[in-house]
């Protein structure tokens, strides 16, 4: 989008977040409140991704992270994670053509290896075939948990002092952060999470160091492009000062 377009918004196109992570909660009271299954919720909520991603294409955002499926949602009953995945398998292959119109390059983030079988084919095609689109990066947190994920890196650092590679004095946060599922990436600036809690439910805790938190009530299957602008202008209002302060008098 035009940074004209932007500021028509009441956005400032040079404070725009680059990583805005979201926390897509609500699908089942969504469904609920409608004396419908589950499932349902989760059907409608895939569909907010998807005017989600390509709102957030539009506004120019160079990254955005969903939280899809967490490390402890493999709990849920058989059948609500079994139609989890099929929508899931659903979303990778008929975005495909859109994520290469819209030059978007997905990345999956968690443990691919826990994703049944069909499921991780339709990931590895995907994230293959977008590999080179320079847009905008959508990651999918799949099967995530940060406690899963900074357990791994405490393992892998672990390996490397056993192996003489690096001393303990050595690691820094530099390093810790390399080893995230996330390595490379900028943290995220705004974390937004629907339906009303206020918690982080094992999502990016270590990258959240100082994100900036939206909750909204909205349930997820009802969030739109103009509630995320909302977010955004309130975003660009605040002042992030990271344990500084702004001028020393
Ligand atoms: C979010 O909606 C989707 C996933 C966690 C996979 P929920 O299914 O958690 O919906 P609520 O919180 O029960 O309403
Ligand atoms: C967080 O939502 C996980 C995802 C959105 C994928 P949950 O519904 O699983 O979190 P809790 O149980 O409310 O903390
Ligand atoms: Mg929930």
């Amino acid at each position: 989008m035009k940074s004209e377009k932007i500021q028509d918004l009441g956005l400032d196109p040079e404070k725009l977040p680059v990583h805005i992570a979201i926390i897509m909660d609500g699908n089942g009271r969504w469904a609920k409140k409608r004396l419908m299954n589950r499932v349902k919720g989760h059907e409608k909520g895939s569909k907010t991704v998807r005017s989600i991603v390509g709102a957030v294409r539009e506004l120019g955002v160079g990254m955005l992270t969903l939280y899809a499926f967490s490390t402890e949602n493999w709990e849920r009953p058989k059948v609500e994670v079994k139609a989890l995945m099929m929508l899931l398998k659903r979303f990778l292959v008929s975005e495909r053509d859109e994520l290469m119109t819209r030059d978007i390059r997905l990345n999956i983030l968690g443990q691919k290896e826990k994703l049944p079988g069909d499921i991780q084919e339709e990931t590895d095609k995907t994230v293959d075939m977008t590999r080179n689109n320079q847009g905008m990066v959508l990651n999918l947190a799949l099967s995530y948990g940060s406690r899963q994920e900074i357990t791994l890196a405490v393992r892998s650092l672990a390996q490397k002092v056993l192996s003489g590679l690096i001393r303990p004095d050595e690691i820094s946060e530099e390093m810790i952060s390399d080893h995230l599922y996330t390595r490379q990436m900028p943290d995220p600036d705004l974390i937004i999470r629907t339906s009303g809690e206020f918690r982080l439910s094992n999502f990016l805790m270590w990258q959240a160091a100082y994100s900036e938190l939206f909750i909204t009530d909205t349930l997820w299957p009802d969030f739109t492009k103009d509630e995320l602008i909302e977010i955004l202008i309130n975003f660009q209002e605040r002042d992030r000062r990271f344990g500084k302060v702004k001028c020393s008098t």
